[in-house]
């Protein structure tokens, strides 16, 4: 089966409740190509599953169009809808929702027993066989779901997708239930099996990591709105905002609000807690639309620390994290807000000052 494009075209979603209208979605616009590994990433409540739900046909928007392929899945305005079963899409689910009466055999099976066309129970054996061996569950086959693990189990789930070779594969958070050792070898294995499947696949996760290491591209999305749409290394080097800058990155970028100023001859970034000094070179990448109220943001790897008066800011620092291979010095501001400088070597002192790679540092309107 040859991969689908995806094409959503300004859809949007409200629901209607008691409470009355509750607009979910809007204006969402996409193109995903064929074989396209593409990630939904957004916090809790973003709208994520319900974008997903659209595109497989379990809710149908309020306005917009949705093509799969060649196929119109649903548009609005001239009254199409496409029933979920005929958009040949495979979902994968955070609870794997696997029949517990059922072996691992019958349950990658189901997909293949009640299609339109019969086929016979040798090639379902022979494509179940395949199914398993991919997914390196071949000697599970007999047992049933309660006495998986999750790993397992979710396995089984993936494979309960991709027996049929779907066009169109959807995944909302499926590793999110396991623990964290499992969830990046799953990540690894999910990303190598997509690759040499080529199924156009839409993964949703809140999980910024996740989405950086699975995606070839990325949407970001925020209370309903997609923020940017890009590959994992655009998201990261060059956000669109604030928001996304500080969703995406472990530790997240340091956002310092302020005004922009001349002071003594240099261009310094002022707010209660101190005065920044701007390096020279990236004076000309402001871009912002009023200095007065402003954002400058720093990678925490982008930070170096070095003795009071050399940097570009003087400051103390509270607490030192040791992470294994690196340190991570907090340094406290008020209004409870802090900024992370990621280092290779331990500060041997608390009083220190901070020099802003000025390749690295980004201006934003708040
Ligand atoms: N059937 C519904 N009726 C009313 N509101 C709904 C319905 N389904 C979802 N919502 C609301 O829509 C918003 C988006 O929900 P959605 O499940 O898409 O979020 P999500 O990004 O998948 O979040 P999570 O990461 O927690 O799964 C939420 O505010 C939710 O309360
Ligand atoms: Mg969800």
């Amino acid at each position: 089966m040859k991969p689908s494009s995806v094409k959503l075209e300004n859809v949007s979603k409200s629901f209607f409740t008691l409470r009355g209208k509750v607009g979910v979605l809007s204006d969402i616009s996409l193109d995903i190509s064929p074989g396209e590994f593409f990630v939904l990433l957004g916090p809790s409540g973003c709208g994520k599953s319900t974008l997903l739900n659209l595109i497989s046909g379990l809710e149908k928007p309020t306005e917009g169009r949705i093509a799969i392929g060649d196929k119109i899945a649903v548009d609005i305005a001239q009254k199409i809808f496409t029933e979920p079963y005929k958009r040949d899409t495979a979902l994968v689910f955070q609870s794997y929702a696997l029949y517990p009466h059922m072996t691992v055999q019958e349950n990658i099976a189901f997909p293949l027993t009640n299609l339109k066309k019969k086929i016979s129970k040798n090639s379902i054996n022979a494509k179940v066989m395949e199914t398993a061996r991919l997914l390196q569950i071949e000697g599970l086959l007999e047992r049933k779901p309660a006495e998986l693990s999750g790993g397992q189990r979710q396995r089984v789930a993936i494979g309960r997708a991709i027996v049929r070779q779907p066009r169109l594969f959807l995944m909302d958070e499926p590793l999110s239930n396991l623990d964290a050792r499992l969830r990046m070898d799953m990540r690894a294995q999910l990303k190598d099996l997509q690759q040499r499947l080529q199924i156009t696949t839409i993964y949703v996760t809140h999980d910024q990591m996740e989405a950086m290491t699975l995606g070839d591209r990325i949407a970001v999305i925020h209370n309903g709105v997609i923020q940017q749409v890009g590959k994992p290394a655009e998201v990261y080097g060059q956000p669109a905002n604030p928001f996304v800058a500080g969703f995406i990155g472990s530790p997240p970028m340091n956002l310092i609000e302020g005004a922009i100023m001349e002071e003594n001859g240099k261009t310094v970034l002022k707010n209660k807690n101190g005065r920044y000094i701007i390096p020279r070179e990236a004076v000309l990448k402001i871009n912002v639309t009023n200095k007065e109220n402003c954002v400058m943001g720093i990678r925490p790897e982008n930070i170096s620390i070095g003795k009071p008066g050399e940097g570009n800011i003087d400051v103390v620092i509270n607490v030192v994290e040791n992470i294994g291979s690196e340190y991570l010095s907090y340094i406290f501001l008020k209004n409870s807000k802090h900024i992370i400088v990621k280092s290779a070597q331990k500060p041997t002192s608390n009083n220190v000052s901070l020099t802003f790679q000025h390749d690295n540092i980004l201006f934003f309107n708040p």
